[in-house]
């Protein structure tokens, strides 16, 4: 097993092995007397019935609650409803929920946990490569309202994160792929190395090598604790992990959410470096290498929509504040740099 220690205010492990069960149960505190399990219909029910009865064996009270997940799963109605049956539960501030699913569970646990009585211990269980490297860790929590994605939510850090790694290997190569695109960002913004490693040994063709996948997610997670722990709440330097999403939510967005995130942020890393390839910022073959490596791991990077349409969904990004956003732009691997663009001059910069 691995383990990284993630040194926010309230700081936390992240598990990383296979068959975490008892592990993860042996770390709940002791004054836990109850847990709901919030999780994925979609997921091995027989891992999340095996942590269910490793937790009553431990003394504990045990409420499961299936969801379909998806952005369905982020509604306020969705909300209302699990927060009121997690009432008549009776769950109290001491007691704990585990978040067991994809990106849009870790959402939804994550602001059923901060909210709930002001705030009760939360474990987030990632089942997804792109949850475990990205959503999981660094305590961002979300609902959306209508069609704005995200646009309610707060900052609460879990108290533990466990990614059994038997969940991972249940996946589609499809929606591994879509985690391989989160993987390859954190590397462009991090760490060459893991770039190289990605090149010569792709991610997607050994993924039973659970010694090297472990290594990998563990690399991106000791990357995302270290810009979490430098900016909590968002405020500057976490804007980094943005890479590729500033056009990969346009993406999504004119896709109408039929191109799923990881591989809308693929086409928006290649959208962005492009762009810097051309105005001499980032240097030259960056492009191609990262196409290669995108095709390795089973990702499209070609976009479907042209730069003019993308940069009307740009313009309106909620990220946008006092007028300006602040594009995160690929130098050369493992380095960006951070660019203030005024809104009224996003169209010109990106299409010039
Ligand atoms: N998903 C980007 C962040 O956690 O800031």
């Amino acid at each position: 097993m691995e383990i990284v220690r993630v040194k926010t205010v309230s700081p936390y492990d992240v598990l990383i092995g296979n068959d975490l069960t008892a592990e993860a149960v042996s770390r709940v505190s002791r004054s836990c007397k109850k847990a709901v399990l919030l999780w994925d219909e979609a997921v091995y029910s027989g891992y999340v019935a095996e942590l269910g009865n490793a937790l009553e064996k431990d003394g504990k009270e045990v409420m499961a609650i299936s969801l379909e997940g998806g952005e369905n799963a982020k509604t306020i109605e969705s909300y209302a409803k699990i927060t009121k049956i997690i009432c008549e539960f009776n769950l109290t501030r001491s007691d704990m929920i585990f978040g067991i699913g994809g990106g849009t569970v870790m959402d939804l646990a994550g602001f059923i946990a901060s909210t709930y009585k002001r705030g009760v211990e939360l474990v987030q269980m990632p089942t997804t490569l792109l949850a475990a490297c990205d959503a999981s860790v660094g305590g961002k929590t979300a609902l959306n309202l209508g069609e704005e994605k995200n646009i309610i939510g707060s900052f609460y850090q879990p108290s533990m994160v466990v990614i059994d790694t038997r969940f991972i290997d249940a996946l589609s190569d499809e929606v591994f792929s879509e985690g391989c695109a989160e993987i390859i960002k954190t590397g462009i913004l991090g760490d060459a190395s893991m770039i190289d490693m990605l090149e010569a040994r792709p991610l997607l063709e050994n993924r039973s090598d659970s010694v090297y996948l472990s290594q990998i997610i563990k690399r991106c997670i000791e990357i995302k604790a270290g810009i979490v722990q430098s900016d909590e709440r968002d405020n500057g330097p976490r804007n980094i992990l943005n890479l590729g999403h500033t056009l990969g939510h346009a993406i999504e967005a004119e896709s109408n959410y039929k191109i799923h995130h990881g591989q809308a942020v693929a086409m928006g890393l290649v959208l962005i470096t492009r762009i810097s390839e051309n105005k001499g910022i980032a240097e030259t073959g960056m492009l191609g290498r990262l196409i290669n490596i995108l095709t390795s791991h089973g990702l499209e990077w070609r976009c479907p929509y042209n730069i003019n349409v993308l940069a009307g969904h740009v313009e309106r990004d909620k990220k946008v504040r006092g007028g300006n956003l602040t594009l995160i732009i690929p130098e050369k691997f493992g380095f960006c740099v951070f660019l203030k663009v005024k809104v009224s001059e996003i169209r010109k910069w990106l299409t010039e």
